[in-house]
């Protein structure tokens, strides 16, 4: 259920624009937002989150006309970029554009790169916000860099606490996991980061297959600075608790994060259903939130760690395991 109060956005809108951050929820997951020409209230961001500043942040903006104020976005040069902000915006999908020469944001913001990463979130209170401070909101996930992303406004609570002046209750994010970062150079589209966008769906859109970052091909080896993530760290989104993938026979002194559908009766003592008929997009809403109590039990029963079903890698599942694989990292 999403909660929407206007007290609460003008209330976060005044925080930001005197340079303080605010638990911002989006459909994807709870961002840590501030005013993105802010210097200070950016530099703000990576101490609380203790992120290293090589690490840029996403520019969240209210619509496509914001994003082509200040990164180059156009219908003629740009058609690839343009066709998937059109379709996929406002939604979960991070397009890395090249700036504007004369954009106010933050050079921390963007770790001093020339591009700038975008996106145009689609639930209604981050809409809300962005335009009532009629700025563009920088918002990594709300959490400590390296912790579980957070799904709840209690989580950012839990783990940010003092630190974050506010937090609006959105209610769950919808999706659960971070948008879709692409890249497109040349026409041709680059996978930075899995996520809330399934491949599938972006390539049926652009008719054409998405190039993994990783599987650049010498000739493109001259691009490859500019079609980076360098947020892309192997260990991130770990739980505190060890962690272990595609576990189809779990110790009992383990939760067991589930993915359906069972082939026996067998009850584990600590089981965690992320979807019991296979439902990718049910897991993907659940996983985070899930790993948080995961984590939790493990504290509270004294348990070995965690332990995860085996998860298909089509859909959104590629996502999924992309961020359980540096979880386990
Ligand atoms: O769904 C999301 O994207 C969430 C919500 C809050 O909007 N935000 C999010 O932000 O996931 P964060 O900071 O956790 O991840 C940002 C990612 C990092 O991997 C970073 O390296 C990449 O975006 N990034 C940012 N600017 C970039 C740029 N100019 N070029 C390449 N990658 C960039
Ligand atoms: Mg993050």
């Amino acid at each position: 259920m999403t909660r929407f109060d206007w007290q609460d956005i003008s209330r976060a809108a005044q925080l930001i624009r005197d340079g303080a951050l605010v638990g911002m929820p989006t459909e994807t997951v709870y961002g840590l937002a501030a005013d993105a020409t802010n210097d200070q209230a950016v530099a703000r961001i990576y101490a609380t989150k203790n992120r290293p500043t090589f690490n840029p942040l996403i520019a969240h903006m209210a619509s496509l006309d914001m994003a082509q104020q200040f990164a180059h976005l156009d219908a003629s040069h740009h058609k690839i970029a343009f066709q998937l902000a059109e379709k996929f915006w406002p939604g979960p999908l991070t397009l890395v554009l090249d700036q504007r020469p004369d954009s106010p944001i933050s050079a921390l913001a963007t770790a001093g790169l020339s591009t700038i990463a975008v996106r145009v979130p689609a639930h209604p209170i981050a809409h809300a916000l962005i335009e009532t401070v009629n700025r563009p909101i920088v918002a990594p996930s709300a959490n400590p860099s390296g912790a579980i992303s957070p799904t709840l406004a209690d989580h950012v609570r839990q783990s940010l606490g003092e630190r974050v002046s506010f937090t609006i209750d959105g209610g769950a994010s919808a999706i659960g996991i971070e948008s879709t970062i692409i890249r497109v150079v040349n026409e041709k589209a680059y996978l930075l980061r899995p996520g809330g966008l399934s491949r599938t769906t972006l390539e049926e859109a652009i008719n054409q297959p998405l190039i993994a970052r990783k599987g650049l091909t010498d000739e493109q080896d001259t691009n490859e600075a500019a079609i980076d993530a360098p947020g892309q760290l192997a260990s991130h989104y770990a739980p505190k608790a060890a962690l272990r993938l595609n576990i189809e026979m779990p110790s009992p002194d383990e939760v067991w994060l589930r993915f359906g559908p069972s082939q026996t009766d067998y009850h584990h003592p600590h089981e965690l259903w992320l979807s019991h008929n296979a439902d990718l997009t049910e897991a993907t809403a659940n996983l985070f939130a899930m790993m948080h109590l995961a984590d939790q039990r493990c504290t509270e029963h004294q348990l070995k760690g965690i332990c995860i079903s085996p998860i298909p890698d089509t859909g959104l599942g590629e996502a999924i395991n992309d961020r359980l694989s540096r979880a386990a990292a």
